[in-house]
């Protein structure tokens, strides 16, 4: 192998490169899918459905649809009204649940307050559901389970995967965040992994007496509202050393200039935990696609 065909490191002087690990997994999952492709004469296919007209939901969405598309997997998509029931939502997922060309379906969050999120996640097909958020693939993912599991979460642990992070054992790892999207599933990911796991948040005292003990500290606060707001990590709260994930979008939580001296690895934002969301997510359409087909 000459040197221009050494893959490049995931973390480059103390950067966590997210783009380029994920540009290397799409095209691994792009190549298997064509290959499942050929042998079963059928494409994988993900739904999305949102419900109203949120423009943050419209942009992540067009996101997804422009990376299945690179990767070779359908797509199509379910724009409904701000006005629909609940039972409208339910019958629709029915329909996408017993058609056999689609393999994933995913109904953007938030959803508009008459409908129940927990019963309209609760309704997809688990080995469809390709957020992760069925209380089947929850339920699999307490046990140490991780295929089809909710994408951030996911995209941060095969950040430290690649980076030679996987075993965490005697680490210390400390979440700020408690939401049922990034911190509550990294809980079990990282204890999988044999990390010591603290979970911060908004009413958490002294936070950065926890912050100071982190060997992996990943931020999911997402609260500053320009680049002139204050930072909520700044270097004094960090362990010389330390791996840290800022998950915010679209403004970081770290003092991201600062911080890279201290830290062993950092991700950037944009260009960390973003791009691996939007990957972990086509994984999980290509893991849903073989369990269905085979
Ligand atoms: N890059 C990606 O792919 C991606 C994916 C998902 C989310 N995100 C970003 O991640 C951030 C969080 O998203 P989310 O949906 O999880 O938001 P969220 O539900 O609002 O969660 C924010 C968390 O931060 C905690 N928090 C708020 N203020 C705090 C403070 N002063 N000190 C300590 N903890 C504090 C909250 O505590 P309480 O629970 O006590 O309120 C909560 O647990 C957002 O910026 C979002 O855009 C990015």
């Amino acid at each position: 192998m000459s040197a221009e065909d050494t893959p490049k490191p995931i973390c480059e002087d103390h950067v966590i490169k997210g783009r380029r690990l994920s540009k290397r997994i799409r095209k691994k999952v792009k190549s298997e899918v064509e290959a499942l492709t050929e042998k079963h004469g059928l494409s994988p296919k993900l739904v999305t459905v949102i419900v109203g007209a949120d423009p943050g939901s419209q942009m992540y969405v067009r996101m997804k649809h422009k990376a299945s598309s690179k990767a070779g997997i359908l797509s199509d998509h379910h724009d409904l009204p701000e006005s629909t029931t609940q039972e409208e939502l339910l019958a629709l997922i029915k329909k996408l649940n017993e058609d056999p060309e689609v393999h994933g379906i995913l109904v953007q969050l938030p959803l508009p307050k008459q409908i129940d999120e927990k019963a309209i996640i609760g309704a997809i097909e688990p080995l469809k559901d390709v957020d992760g958020f069925s209380p089947q693939n929850i339920y699999r993912l307490f046990y140490g389970g991780e295929k089809l599991s909710s994408a951030t979460p996911h995209g941060i642990v095969t950040m430290l995967d690649h980076i030679g992070w996987g075993d965490l054992s005697g680490k210390h790892a400390v979440i700020i965040n408690r939401s049922t999207i990034v911190g509550k599933p990294l809980i079990f990911l990282l204890l999988n992994r044999n990390a010591t796991v603290t979970v911060c948040h908004s009413r958490t005292a002294d936070l950065p007496s926890f912050t100071r003990q982190a060997d992996v500290l990943v931020s999911a606060i997402g609260r500053r509202e320009s680049e002139d707001d204050p930072f909520f990590i700044t270097p004094d709260m960090v362990k010389e050393g330390a791996v840290v994930i800022d998950v915010s979008t679209p403004h970081g939580d770290v003092e991201f200039e600062k911080v890279k001296e201290k830290a062993l690895c950092i991700t950037p934002v944009p260009g960390g935990v973003g791009p691996m969301t939007i990957t972990m997510l086509l994984q999980n359409v290509l893991d849903a696609f073989t369990a269905q087909v085979s």
